[in-house]
């Protein structure tokens, strides 16, 4: 995948307390209350790192969250497990991610989730993970990370993976 460029006049910038964060709606409540109430203490607290697009106004038009995380050897498909040690294991989670009422179907979510993905790729170089997990809020969100190679983990039809592999194939490869 090559370098996700910015539209221009945006910006993306770390969670900091003087972005307007409870101004922002993305139309999803739960979200809406992740940002405005939680995203912040939590990166306070290095629980997880969240970084804001802001448009021309400084207005946030989208933002998105990671944290670290294990998963149990058993809760993988079987074809990632099968050479895995039978334990927990570090996956990246990709924990929010939101675009503004005001600002959707510009192509910010697909932007925001490349970004997503490649701070976890590079991360990635450094902590290793062997998957990206996400949990989905509602139908809605799983079809749209659903049009990325992101899969179901078994069992649980909300909890979505990719594996390290897949991750590496997409950010090395130059189509996307
Ligand atoms: C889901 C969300 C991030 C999409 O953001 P967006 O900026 O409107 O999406 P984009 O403009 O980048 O859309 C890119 C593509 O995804 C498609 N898409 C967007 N939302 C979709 C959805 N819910 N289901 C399926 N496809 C979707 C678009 O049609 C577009 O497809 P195309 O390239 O074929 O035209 C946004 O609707 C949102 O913030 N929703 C509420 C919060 C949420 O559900 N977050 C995810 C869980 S934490």
């Amino acid at each position: 995948m090559s370098e996700v460029v910015l539209p221009q006049g945006f910006s993306l910038e770390p969670l900091h307390r003087n972005h307007q964060r409870r101004l922002f709606d993305c139309g999803q409540r739960e979200v809406n209350d992740w940002l405005h109430t939680k995203a912040l203490q939590h990166q306070d607290k290095r629980l997880s790192a969240t970084k804001v697009l802001l448009n021309r106004d400084i207005a946030i038009a989208g933002f998105y969250t990671l944290a670290t995380g294990q998963v149990d050897f058993g809760d993988l498909p079987s074809e990632l497990a099968r050479k895995l040690p039978r334990r927990a294991l570090p996956v990246a989670i990709l924990a929010w991610l939101g675009v503004s009422v005001t600002c959707q179907g510009q192509k910010l979510g697909d932007l925001l989730l490349a970004k997503a993905l490649r701070d976890c790729y590079e991360a990635g170089q450094t902590f290793a993970f062997v998957a990206v997990i996400l949990d989905c809020v509602d139908d809605r969100a799983k079809a749209f990370y659903r049009r990325w190679d992101f899969a179901e983990l078994p069992g649980n039809p909300y909890r979505l993976f990719l594996s390290s592999q897949t991750l590496r194939a997409m950010m090395t490869s130059p189509a996307r």
